[in-house]
């Protein structure tokens, strides 16, 4: 069978997951991709440390360049997080001809366009399934089966650590500090956890999914953001007393005024489907005027369920570059529409 190598760029808690499950898979890849997979080369900081969790530390490297001259790997998996160097990194592989696989939504949401028409321009496949809702599979069904419909709405919870954090406040009444440490020990805060806390990676997410799902450009200071940071225990003992749980929602709508995406906590009935979404699981609801309505549940972080989302995406491009056919859903053509600001 043919073999295709792939480097991955990090490996904290999703480069971990992404190399575990592809170890998981290997039996199966060759049945299911028509090639065999191999990690030929993992950037890392500290080369020491990341020996600890690989077989074989040959492969391990702290040089970008070995990866992007070696013209043997044709998928590079970027799971460092963080602009720079990653956008840079992201842009010289995919300028080399390489295919790209990324969880990052901060740079999805701030420099999608560029990288599209860097993916675009070379043919080659830019795939980002875990940078939305971690494990749950949503950016291919905007893609692609959901592609039919006029998509009208979205309604979330799109992060697993606020969600965690008022899960555990609510349900046991543990501490905001105390959860956002066990949050970010089980691998789901961001390095920065601020993005979570204060509604940002929420905001890059509904971004992402607000410029799929209504085929427009909308980024991250479009959208309106507030996060958890002031909700206190007698907050959610007031919700409590009126039937209702609090939690963090992302909401997009396509109106005919324009397009309007924001990010705040809400004040749900207990009763409501929303509410039983719990600890680190997220939910995503979209309309559309074929498909009605349409939810999404699931992990939305940590190691395991994120390397689920990555794994699939290396999967598809693995399949692609077996049958030629990489670069071939276009993420260039658009139309820009008025976005509706949203005044705190
Ligand atoms: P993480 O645990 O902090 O891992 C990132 C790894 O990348 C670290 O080991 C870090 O090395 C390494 N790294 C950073 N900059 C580097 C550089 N310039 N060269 C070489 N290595 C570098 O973060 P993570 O949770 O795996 O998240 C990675 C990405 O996935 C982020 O974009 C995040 O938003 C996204 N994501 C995460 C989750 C999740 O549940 N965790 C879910 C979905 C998406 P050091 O250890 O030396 O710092
Ligand atoms: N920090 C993110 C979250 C990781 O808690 O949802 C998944 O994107």
């Amino acid at each position: 069978a043919k073999k295709i190598n792939i480097a991955l760029l990090g490996l904290g808690t999703v480069g971990t997951g992404v190399y575990k499950v592809l170890k998981m898979q290997e039996e199966e890849i060759p049945r299911k991709v028509g090639a065999e997979l191999a990690v030929k080369k993992i950037l890392v900081r500290d080369l020491k440390k990341a020996a600890l969790k690989v077989d074989d530390p040959s492969v391990l490297t702290n040089d970008w360049k070995e990866i992007l001259d070696d013209e043997s790997i044709e998928i590079v998996v970027e799971v460092m997080g963080g602009m720079e160097p990653a956008r840079t990194y992201m842009m010289e592989a995919l300028a080399a001809g390489k295919n790209v696989v990324t969880a990052n939504k901060d740079l999805m949401a701030e420099s999608g366009r560029e990288l599209f028409d860097m993916a675009e321009q070379s043919q080659k496949d830019l795939l980002f399934e875990a940078a939305v809702a971690g494990g749950i599979p949503i950016i291919s069904p905007l893609k692609q089966s959901l592609a039919g419909n006029h998509l009208t709405e979205i309604i979330g919870i799109v992060n697993g650590t606020t969600n965690f954090i008022l899960t555990k406040m609510t349900s046991e009444g543990m501490e905001f500090n105390e959860a956002l440490s066990l949050a970010t020990e089980l691998g789901y805060a961001e390095a920065d956890p601020t993005a979570d806390v204060e509604g940002l990676d929420a905001g890059r997410k509904m971004a992402i999914m607000a410029s799929i799902a209504f085929n427009s450009r909308v980024t991250f200071r479009d959208v309106y953001t507030e996060g958890i940071t002031r909700i206190t225990a007698t907050d959610i003992r007031y919700a409590k007393e009126m039937g209702c749980d609090i939690k963090l929602l992302g909401v997009a709508r396509n109106t005919q005024e324009g397009i309007e995406v924001r990010v705040h906590p809400m004040l749900i009935p207990s009763t409501h489907p929303l509410a039983s979404v719990n600890d680190s699981f997220n939910a995503v609801f979209v309309h559309g005027d074929a498909v009605d309505d349409a939810m999404f549940y699931g992990r939305g972080a940590g190691e395991m369920p994120t390397a689920s989302a990555v794994v699939g995406d290396i999967f598809e491009i693995a399949r692609n570059i077996r049958f030629g056919c990489n670069g071939r859903i276009s993420c260039t053509c658009y139309k820009e529409l008025p976005i509706k600001k949203m005044e705190e």
